[in-house]
C-alpha cells in the first residue's frame, strides 16, 4: 500500500476525485490518534461539504467512524430499535417514544445530544428532572435495557469518538451542512447502539436542518441507502416542521406536556408522530403485521397508564425525582393585535427568543433556566381576534419584557386563510400499510 499522504488525499478529494475506503479509513483513524491534524481534517471536511461524496464514500465514513469505538454489548436477544430526529422545536418525541415502545417486547437504547442553537437537545428537558442522570456506567445502561426495556443517555467516549472530534470541528467551520457528513455522523452513531431498526424523522420546513422538500427526501434517501447497506434496516419519515411541534416549547415545560401524551392527552400532532414513528419501528421490528395493528395498540398503551408507568420506572431508574408536572416560571400572555387567520409562525424567532430567555444555549457548556417556555394557543389555520391569547409565555416579567415584541410577532396574522401542511408529509425506506 501506498504511504498515507494526508494532503494529497486532501487534494485529490479538493479536485473532485472520489476517495477509495482504504483512504477514508486512513484519515479518519490518523485523525483520532492525532496524526492528522485538526487543519488537515477541517481542510478535508470543506472538500467533502464542497464536492459531496458518493454513497460508498459515505458508507466509508460511516464504517470507520463506527469503528473508532465500541459498540454496546447485546445481553438478549431481543429487538432492539431506536429514532434519530434531525430536530426541530418543541420536538419531545424521544421522551414519549422511548418508554411507550418499552412496552412491547423490544430494548430502546436511547444516546441522544443537548441542544446548541435553536434546536432543543433530549438531554436537557430530561435534565429538567431533579436529580435525572445522563451519563451512566455501562453496568446500569446494560441492566436498565434487560429490566426495563429502554433508557435515555448522552453519549459515551466509546460511542464512536471520530464522530465526536469531527462534530466539535465541523460545528466551527462551516462544515455541518453536507448531507454526506451529515448521514455518516448519524449513522456511526446509531449503528454503535447496535440496532436492528432504526427510523429517522427527517424534519422539512422553515425551522428544520432541510428546509425544502427535496432536500429533506435527498437527506433521508441518504440516510436510508447507507443504513441498509450497512446492515441496519433503516427508514425515513418526512414531517412538518413550518410550525412547532406541540404546544411546548422549552424544558420542563415540554417534560409536562411528555407526561400528558404518556397519560393518554397532550397536543394531538405530538401524538400523531409519536404513534407514527413507534408503529413503523415495531413493524420492521417484526412485532406486528400491519402498521394498523401495531397504532391501536400503541395508542392502547398511552390509553391505559402503561407507557405512563414505564416513564416513570425509567426516570426513577437514572436518579431522576418525578412526583407530577415540573414548576414553572409565571405566565404571562402574548395577544393578537389584530383579527384575521394564522399564516405562518416563525420558530426561528421563538427559539431566539427561548434562548434569549436562558431555555437553550449560545455556547456550549450555558447554563440553562429549565422553567422558562413557551405554550402556543394557536397553529396554522387558525383564525384570530384581536386580544386573543396567541402564546403563553413562562419567565421573570424582566425576561418576559425582553422577548414580547418578538414573541408577537413570530406569529403572522394576514387576511386570506392558509391551510396548515400535514404532519407527516412522506415514508421512504418502507411499505406504509
Ligand atoms: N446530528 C448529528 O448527529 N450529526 C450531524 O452531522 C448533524 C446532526
Amino acid at each position: 500500500m501506498q504511504p498515507f499522504m494526508p494532503v494529497s488525499t486532501i487534494r485529490q478529494k479538493r479536485d473532485g476525485e472520489a476517495l477509495s475506503d482504504a483512504q477514508i479509513g486512513q484519515f479518519i483513524e490518523g485523525y483520532v490518534r492525532g496524526d492528522v491534524a485538526d487543519y488537515q481534517m477541517a481542510a478535508m471536511a470543506m472538500a467533502m461539504c464542497l464536492r459531496g461524496l458518493n454513497t460508498s464514500e459515505i458508507a466509508s465514513l460511516t464504517r470507520h467512524m463506527l469503528e473508532s469505538g465500541t459498540p454496546l454489548t447485546r445481553v438478549t436477544d431481543r429487538p432492539r430499535i431506536d429514532k434519530h430526529s434531525t430536530g426541530g422545536l418543541g420536538d419531545k418525541v424521544s421522551l414519549i417514544l422511548a418508554p411507550l415502545l418499552a412496552c412491547f417486547d423490544v430494548e430502546v437504547p436511547m444516546i441522544s445530544g443537548r441542544g446548541l442553537g435553536r434546536t432543543g437537545g433530549t438531554l436537557d428537558k430530561l435534565e429538567a428532572i431533579p436529580g435525572f442522570q445522563t451519563q451512566l456506567p455501562d453496568e446500569v445502561t446494560t441492566d436498565m435495557l434487560s429490566s426495563i426495556g429502554a433508557f435515555i443517555v448522552g453519549a459515551t467516549e466509546a460511542i464512536a469518538p471520530a464522530d465526536r472530534k469531527l462534530y466539535g470541528l465541523r460545528d466551527v467551520t462551516a462544515t455541518v451542512e453536507s448531507i454526506g457528513l451529515i448521514t455518516a455522523s448519524i449513522l456511526s452513531k446509531k449503528l454503535s447502539a447496535s440496532l436492528d431498526a432504526l427510523v429517522i424523522d427527517v424534519k422539512v420546513g422553515s425551522a428544520a436542518f432541510m428546509p425544502t422538500i427535496e432536500e429533506a427526501r435527498q437527506l433521508a434517501h441518504s440516510l436510508v441507502d447507507v443504513g441498509q447497506s450497512s446492515g441496519l434496516p433503516t427508514m425515513a419519515m418526512l414531517s412538518d416542521m413550518d410550525q412547532p411541534l406541540g404546544v411546548a416549547i422549552g424544558n420542563a415545560i415540554e417534560v409536562n406536556e411528555s407526561l400528558d401524551v404518556l397519560a393518554g392527552g397532550g397536543p394531538p400532532r405530538v401524538r400523531q408522530l409519536t404513534i407514527g414513528l413507534s408503529a413503523s419501528l415495531l413493524k420492521q421490528a417484526g412485532a406486528f403485521a400491519s402498521l394498523d395493528e401495531a397504532r391501536e395498540l400503541l395508542t392502547q398503551k398511552l390509553a391505559d397508564g402503561s407507557a405512563h408507568e414505564k416513564f416513570m420506572t425509567m426516570v426513577r431508574a437514572q436518579g431522576g425525582l418525578l412526583d407530577g408536572p415540573l414548576p414553572l416560571d409565571p405566565i404571562s400572555d402574548i395577544v393578537a393585535e389584530r383579527d384575521g387567520h394564522v399564516t405562518a409562525i416563525d420558530c426561528r424567532e421563538i427559539a431566539d427568543a427561548v434562548i434569549a430567555m436562558g431555555g437553550g444555549r449560545r455556547r456550549t457548556g450555558d447554563q440553562l433556566d429549565f422553567g422558562v417556555g413557551i405554550a402556543m394557543q394557536v397553529e396554522i389555520g387558525d383564525v384570530v381576534s384581536k386580544g386573543d391569547v396567541l402564546m403563553q409565555c413562562h419567565a421573570t416579567p424582566e425576561k418576559h419584557a425582553a422577548v414580547v415584541n418578538q414573541l408577537k410577532h413570530s406569529v403572522k396574522i394576514q387576511d386570506e386563510p392558509v391551510k396548515a401542511r400535514e404532519l407527516i408529509l412522506e415514508t421512504i425506506g418502507s411499505e406504509t400499510a
